[in-house]
Formats: structure tokens, C-alpha cells, sequence
């Protein structure tokens, strides 16, 4: 599938996915929907890439949500069948094993904060607005903002995004933990390549099983969780990685990594 809405580029294990409508501040219309989707299902089993990196075209927007003009060409029971198809391309990034970071500059609103939402980790540029906007359509966040954003800033500072719509200016967003760092806005882009560098050079069943111990941990109950983090640490010292990792030590050397 060639990409119009979305610019996707791998180098050495790190891939780059990029919005790109800056004309609309990179609104998410139906073909960035099944690009993103396209995407993502791809990502799911390509075990060459290690880091995604989402971002947006241009310095003004990571997204401002969903292209709401598609909003008035739909009749209404195909709007609810386009709507429940808007969920797959973020199911897709939840079932991805690598990391996904995203480097938001400018307005990150409705559909836009919530494709944030479903990456792992969250850098801004000090130029950055997040908002869940849709209340002031008459619409409430159908690509699952009601569902992560609860889960990590709380019930009562989500209920009070989503109620009223507001747009939140980076500072806040990192004081509640909707996004996990602020940086200068010219440095958001080099700053997220540099940390998902950092991360793939890491070895790579210990990176997905740490993400796995992490996100599929948050949706048990303490004890089950702990028997996930257990299992796969368990699996992991049967690794030739594990090895690697304790004899480069030693030597005082870099390890090599064989994802074995
Ligand atoms: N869908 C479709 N087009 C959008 C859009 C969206 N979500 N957001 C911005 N655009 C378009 C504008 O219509 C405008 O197009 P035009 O040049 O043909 O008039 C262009 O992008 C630039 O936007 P503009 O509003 O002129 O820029 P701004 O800097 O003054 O304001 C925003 C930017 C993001 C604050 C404002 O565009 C906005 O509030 N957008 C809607 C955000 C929203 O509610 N998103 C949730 C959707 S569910």
C-alpha cells in the first residue's frame, strides 16, 4: 500500500510514522485512518523495526483530530459504522511489542490526543496543546480517549478534559502525567529520536518482554501480573542475549545483540 496522509520511514530499527496533512494541521481523515492502519498491522510482526516514533508534519500541529469535515458528508448509520472502524488502527499500535513514542509539537486535539494516548510515552515541545475536544461537537472521544485517559491521569482530571473540552498547554499536561516530558518545541523531533536510539539499542526480547510485563500487567490484578513478570523473566534468562549482556559486562565491552 503506497501512503498519501501518513510519511513512514525505517532506519536502522527505528521507525518514523508522520501525519502528514499539514494544510489541516494534519487532521485524520479516512485514508490516514487506513494508512495508520495498514501501518501498525504491519509493525505488529516485523521484527526489524525496534522504536516507532509517531509525529506531525510541519512545526504547528501533531494532529487536531478528526478532519471534521468528513463529520458532514456522512449520513448517520454510516457514520456509526465509520465510527466503530475508527478504533483499529490504535487496537493495531496496542497489539505492536516495540515501543511507541510520540513527539508532539502544537495542537494535539480530539483524535490527534488520543493516538498520542495509545503510544507508550508522550514528549512535547513547550509549544504543545492536548485536548480532548470533542464535547464542543456534540461528540464524546471515540478512539478510545475515554478508556487511557482515565488510566493515566485519574477519573476526576479526565472527566474534566473530556466535560469540558479543555486544552491543556504542555506544562499542565506534564504536571499530570499526561505527557512524560517537555522539551524546547525545536528540539521535541531530535529529542524522541534520540530516546527511541537509546531504547533500540537495548536488547530486543528483553524490550518487548518489559513492555509486555508492563501494559498487559496494568489490566490484571497485582498477583496475576507478578506471575506475568515472573514467566517472562524466566523466559528471558533462558536467553542468549542474557548471556551476552553478563560476559560484555565483565569484559568491559559493548554488547552484541543477537535477539536470541
Ligand atoms: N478537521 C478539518 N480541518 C481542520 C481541522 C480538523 N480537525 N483542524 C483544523 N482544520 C483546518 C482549518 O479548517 C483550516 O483550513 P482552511 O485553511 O481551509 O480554512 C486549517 O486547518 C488551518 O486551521 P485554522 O483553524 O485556520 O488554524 P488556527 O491555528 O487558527 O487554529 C486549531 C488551529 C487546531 C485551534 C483549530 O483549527 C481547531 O480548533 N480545530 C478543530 C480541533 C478539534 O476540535 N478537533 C477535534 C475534532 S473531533
Amino acid at each position: 500500500m503506497s501512503y498519501t496522509a501518513i510519511r513512514y520511514e525505517v532506519d536502522d530499527g527505528l521507525a518514523t510514522v508522520t501525519l502528514n496533512r499539514p494544510d489541516v494541521h494534519n487532521a485524520m481523515n479516512d485514508a490516514m485512518r487506513r494508512e495508520l492502519t495498514d501501518v501498525f498491522t504491519k509493525l505488529v510482526t516485523d521484527d526489524t523495526v525496534k522504536v516507532v516514533v509517531v509525529t506531525g508534519e510541519g512545526d504547528k500541529a501533531f494532529s487536531a483530530g478528526a478532519d471534521i469535515r468528513e463529520f458532514v458528508d456522512v449520513p448517520t448509520i454510516t457514520g456509526f459504522r465509520e465510527n466503530r472502524k475508527r478504533l483499529d488502527f490504535r487496537q493495531a499500535m496496542d497489539r505492536c511489542m516495540q515501543p511507541i513514542i510520540a513527539a508532539i509539537r502544537g495542537y494535539a486535539f480530539g483524535g490527534g490526543l488520543e493516538m498520542a494516548l495509545a503510544c507508550d510515552i508522550r514528549i512535547a515541545g513547550d509549544d504543545a496543546q492536548l485536548g480532548l475536544t470533542e464535547i464542543n461537537l456534540a461528540i464524546i472521544p471515540g478512539g478510545g480517549g475515554t478508556q487511557r485517559l482515565p488510566r493515566l491521569v485519574g477519573r476526576g482530571k479526565a472527566l474534566e478534559m473530556i466535560l469540558t473540552g479543555a486544552r491543556l498547554k504542555a506544562d499542565e499536561a506534564l504536571r499530570i502525567g499526561l505527557v512524560e516530558r517537555v522539551v524546547p518545541a525545536a528540539e521535541v523531533k531530535k529529542t524522541a529520536h534520540d530516546f527511541a536510539r537509546t531504547i533500540a539499542d537495548k536488547a530486543p526480547v528483553a524490550l518487548r518482554y518489559a513492555k509486555e510485563a508492563v501494559v498487559k500487567g496494568l489490566e490484571l490484578p497485582l498477583a496475576d501480573g507478578l506471575r506475568l513478570e515472573g514467566d517472562l523473566s524466566a523466559l528471558l534468562r533462558t536467553t542468549e542475549d542474557r548471556l551476552e549482556g553478563a560476559k560484555a559486562f565483565l569484559e568491559k565491552r559493548k554488547p552484541r545483540w543477537s535477539g536470541r
